[in-house]
């Protein structure tokens, strides 16, 4: 089927698309090809499929691009990893730019290196004023240590006299964490198969339809993003009440 077979409701795009983009090394292996290929592979993926969101009108993406738990690989991969933000927008950014697209991160940059942390400060910078998608990374993040990280400020906040506990509502806990600024997330897919969170926007996903496509990042392309708008305008959300 072409994109095109998937008839979208242009009234019920999803706001935010969370992405788990997995399947980069088992498609380089396929290729008799090193993990890294995959990786770089990747990176091209994330902006076939950033413009096509944009496109439809979805207002955010983000991409699961390093989790804390991934410093368990091997180093010359975390290198590897940690130099493609500055690959990814020296080939990207000026199309990203002249599409309106807004950078923006959610994680640990402080604990990657320099170098990888200026280049997408500088992403961030220039186009903190565009209005069109938002293109999240999720990069040094992990869903658990973010929730950690929001209850310590809060609790600071408490202590400091700053707000009292009454305060903290959902809506006030959700504006603590790194993803203030983004919608609630509607639609997360992740890729490869494999079926978990991995410590994923673990807030963030608590009302959002899930999707496990068995294609590798790689191959996921304009079309597969179709089919799964597609798939999740077909299903029905109930928020925990009755039809
Ligand atoms: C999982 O595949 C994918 C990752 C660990 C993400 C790699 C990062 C990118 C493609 C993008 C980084 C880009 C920027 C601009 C920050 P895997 O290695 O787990 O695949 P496997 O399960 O087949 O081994």
């Amino acid at each position: 089927m072409d994109k095109e077979d998937y008839q979208l409701d242009m009234n019920n795009i999803p706001a935010h698309i969370a992405f788990i983009m997995d399947g980069n090394g088992r498609w380089a292996k396929k290729r008799m090809m090193p993990r890294t290929f995959g990786h770089n592979e990747g990176t091209k993926t994330i902006r076939k499929v950033a413009l096509e969101a944009n496109r439809l009108g979805v207002k955010a993406m983000t991409v699961y691009a390093f989790s804390t738990e991934n410093f368990a690989r091997p180093e010359e991969e975390v290198q590897f990893i940690f130099k493609l933000p500055k690959k990814f927008f020296e080939s990207y950014l000026k199309e990203l730019i002249e599409n309106n697209v807004q950078i923006c991160m959610i994680g640990h940059l402080d604990k990657a290196p320099k170098a990888t942390r200026d280049i997408i400060n500088s992403a961030i910078e220039q186009t903190k004023n565009n209005t069109g998608l938002k293109l999240c990374f999720a990069f040094i993040y992990g869903g658990r240590d973010e929730i950690v990280h929001s209850t310590k400020q809060i609790v600071q906040d408490v202590q400091e006299g700053k707000i009292s506990i009454n305060d903290i509502t959902e809506d006030y806990f959700n504006s603590t964490l790194m993803s203030a600024n983004l919608p609630d997330v509607d639609l997360m897919i992740r890729t490869s198969g494999e079926q978990r969170l991995s410590n994923f926007m673990l807030w963030q996903l608590a009302y959002a339809e899930f999707i496990f496509t068995p294609v590798y990042w790689p191959d996921f392309d304009e079309k597969e993003l179709h089919k799964s708008i597609w798939l999740y305008q077909n299903r029905e959300r109930r928020y925990g009440g009755l039809k």
